[in-house]
């Protein structure tokens, strides 16, 4: 093997064969299990989309309500984390690290065979994110309501009423669209951990804590905030180039794969439009989404002035900041929220890297000092 291959950053390294997803950056395409984006993300449950991750097949209406009853069964938490997320909630610890910590605690009952803990991971992380929620804001967590789908249940639990059908159909479309691509960097950090022989809870505590940063995952609340901030259209253009001028990123812009428009900002900008058109937002209005669009425009046009030749487009997270806004939620629940969402696709990969087996070691080339003579700490600390 070549050992002097290296890429800052692994760019363009092919680390895993996968029948998950599909990511092509110069088209602006995301497959997912060999279903085009816009073809799935829409119309599915997010227990349909999980099924079809888990299984290479869309489910027949038995095998999805079974699937469907599992997951209402396990989403009750262990007192053990229940008493944790309240210690988290005094410490006002961020959503994002209590769901962390928390999701450390989901194989208290380490004698699960995988499916089961699977099974147990997806259907507790939306409990997980709620009663932190209710929590921080000093109300009681609610029970989960079995009669609910997944996605409906969130925002029940989360906000103590039922969703509309096109609340919940904006939210399963936001979590469909963001349940795999690729081998980001958390999906990554899950296949490295499940690769050395590693059990799934210990994965997905990895890769949400991948998923934190805001070069991944963690820029949707700054997306909004930056709206928020230019806060009406004739400051957009100043803002901006203002922004660009201190050297600042725009943050939900520019891909490390998409040279064009992200697939996803695609559907989740029409989704978007749906719910704030059709007034079914729970917060925001029609200007706000206005507004959005335009500093989207602007954005763009100013990147490739600042950034000429990086192709600087519109990614997921602008859009995601917007809908999971519309549906209610707080500027801190966005990452937790896209982790509910990739949790399905993280899981299908460590089942896929547990079918492969090979542990995951790449390589790394010394540029360090050679021939270094051990000195002692008197010799150290006297100035040699
Ligand atoms: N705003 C301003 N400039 C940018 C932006 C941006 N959003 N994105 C990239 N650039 C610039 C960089 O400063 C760099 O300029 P330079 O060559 O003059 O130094 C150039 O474009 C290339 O940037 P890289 O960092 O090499 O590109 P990379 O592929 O590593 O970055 C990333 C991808 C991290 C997403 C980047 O575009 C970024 O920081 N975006 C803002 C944060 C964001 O939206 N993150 C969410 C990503 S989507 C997801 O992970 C789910």
């Amino acid at each position: 093997m070549d050992q002097t291959t290296y890429r800052e950053g692994l760019e363009g390294i092919v680390a895993a064969h996968t029948r998950l997803s599909h990511v092509d950056g110069k088209k602006g395409e995301l497959l997912i299990a060999g279903f085009a984006l816009e073809e799935l993300a829409q119309r599915a449950s997010y227990e349909e989309v999980a099924y079809l991750l888990w299984h290479d097949d869309l489910p027949d209406a038995d095998s999805l309500a079974k699937l469907a009853r599992q997951l209402s069964a396990r989403r009750a938490l262990p007192q053990a984390t229940l008493d944790l997320l309240r210690i988290a909630a005094g410490h006002k610890t961020a959503p994002m690290d209590a769901l962390r910590m928390a999701a450390g605690t989901l194989d208290l009952d380490s004698k699960q065979e995988a499916r089961e803990q699977a099974l147990d991971i997806v259907a507790r992380l939306p409990t997980i994110v709620a009663a932190y929620a209710r929590l921080l804001s000093g109300s009681e967590p609610i029970e989960a309501n079995p009669a609910l789908g997944h996605a409906a249940n969130y925002l029940y639990m989360l906000h103590g009423q039922a969703p509309s059908p096109a609340q919940t159909r904006a939210l399963e479309t936001y979590l469909n669209t963001v349940v795999d691509h690729g081998l980001n960097a958390s999906t990554f950090t899950a296949r490295v951990i499940v690769s050395t022989g590693s059990d799934l809870v210990s994965a997905i505590v990895g890769a949400i804590g991948a998923l934190k940063g805001p070069l991944h995952g963690g820029a949707p609340g700054p997306a909004l905030d930056m709206v928020f901030e230019i806060a009406t259209a004739d400051n957009a253009q100043r803002t901006l180039r203002a922004k660009l001028e201190r050297g600042e990123r725009l943050m939900g812009f520019g891909h490390r794969v998409y040279k064009v428009r992200d697939p996803r900002a695609e559907v989740l900008s029409a989704a978007a439009a749906k719910l704030y058109e059709q007034n079914e937002q729970i917060a925001g209005d029609r200007s706000l989404y206005e507004l959005a669009r335009f500093v989207e425009e602007q954005a763009v046009a100013l990147l490739a002035e600042f950034k000429p030749g990086r192709n600087l487009q519109t990614n997921v997270e602008f859009y995601t900041a917007l809908l999971l806004h519309g549906l209610g939620l707080s500027s801190d629940l966005f990452s937790p929220t896209f982790a509910i969402g990739r949790t399905p696709g993280w899981l299908a990969h460590c089942f896929e890297q547990q079918g492969h087996g090979r542990l995951i070691r790449p390589s790394s080339e010394y540029v360090g000092e050679r021939g270094r003579r051990w000195a002692s700490i008197e010799q150290r600390s006297t100035g040699r």
